[in-house]
């Protein structure tokens, strides 16, 4: 039997693609392609292009596959952009978890790994962040995922794991799939783009935060940890877990500047910076509490050093300085 995976072009999918392959796993993707790459496609995957929103392409999907569970990454992820169209979130994120559910009931499927978010906490009132803490989104973008979280809850003879990611960062070491989105607003790629010559300086938005160095602290999480996460989900739920929600974080916090020197220690160049005004709805420390994951789904994170973290990012920009071909 299958996996089908919304997304599998995506960041994230075509790491967790990757990682399920290299397992042996059969896998089935969906993705519109509108932030995914055809080049961060894996050719021992079946590929299917279209849109969780056509209930017509899932319907062809499950009838000519054997679907045995899903993995959800097909949504748009911006925080400022949902600021800016709020109704583009609800309608692909919420919207698509509807047709998707629909149609994973119509056919009998019974279990969903979903990636959600640590958007979903909104400011939080303590540090770490723990799973059971208050969700109060301060943003469309972690609201969609809040209501699609919410939603799975409620579908009849479906189990679930809801992954809340904290900052995901890196590339597979191979360096043969990475990072690369059309509009980039994540930091490390961006300070990347200053020692490859696409941008003269890095600006740090806000240095006047209640932290050490008065920068923002965020807990940056490899991507190829992640794709494992998904997988020990995938089985937690074949061998009869519960539904269960779990954080994925490294359970540190570095500052905007920590990670501007890491990246000059990584690629040997200095990073000019500028201070610039706080970006709306940025809280000040972001840190997740993983120890639920580590607990139950027995989830090691390899990579915890940022620095390490860091090179294996600059290991796919440097080598794809443009991104994908295609
Ligand atoms: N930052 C800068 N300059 C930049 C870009 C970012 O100083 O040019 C700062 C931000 O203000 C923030 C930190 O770097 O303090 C990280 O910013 P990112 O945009 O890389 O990531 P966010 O923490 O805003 O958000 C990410 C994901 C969200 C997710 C969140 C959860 O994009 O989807 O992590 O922690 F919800």
């Amino acid at each position: 039997m299958a996996i089908m995976v919304c997304g599998g072009a995506g960041y994230i999918g075509a790491h967790t693609v990757f990682e399920l392959i290299g397992r042996g796993e059969e896998v089935v993707i969906v993705d519109n392609l509108q932030t995914g790459h055809r080049g961060a496609l894996n050719p021992a995957a079946k590929f299917y292009e279209g849109d969780i929103r056509n209930a017509d392409i899932l319907e062809k999907i499950f009838s000519e596959n054997k679907i045995e569970a899903v993995i959800h990454f097909a949504a748009n992820s911006l925080v400022g952009e949902s600021v800016q169209n709020p109704l583009k979130y609800f309608n692909n994120n919420v919207g698509g978890m509807q047709i998707l559910l629909e149609a994973m009931t119509k056919f009998g499927v019974d279990k969903i790994v979903f990636s959600s978010t640590a958007a979903v906490y909104g400011e939080p009132e303590k540090i770490p962040i723990v799973e059971t803490d208050k969700t109060l989104p301060t943003n469309p973008y972690g609201e969609s995922k809040l209501i699609m979280e919410r939603m799975i809850r409620w579908v009849k003879n479906l189990r679930f794991v809801s992954l809340r990611y904290f900052n995901a960062a890196g590339a597979i070491e191979s360096g043969s799939i990475g990072e690369d989105h059309k509009c980039e607003t994540h930091l490390i790629p961006l300070i990347l783009q200053v020692p490859l010559g696409k941008r003269d300086h890095i600006t740090i938005f806000g240095a006047d935060y209640p932290t050490h160095d008065g920068t923002c602290l965020r807990d940056y999480i490899h991507v190829v940890d992640l794709a494992d996460a998904h997988i020990l989900a995938l089985n937690y739920l074949r061998n009869g877990g519960d539904s269960e929600i779990f954080n994925l974080g490294n359970g540190r916090g570095f500052s905007v500047k920590e990670i501007i020197s890491a990246a000059e220690k990584v690629t040997g160049q200095k990073i000019k910076t500028e201070i610039g005004e706080r970006r709306a709805g940025d809280p000040a420390k972001l840190i997740a509490s993983s120890d639920k994951a580590k607990k139950i789904l027995h989830w090691t994170p390899r990579f915890s050093e940022v620095e390490k973290i860091i090179a294996t990012a600059w290991n796919w920009h440097k080598n794809n300085p443009d991104g994908y071909k295609e």
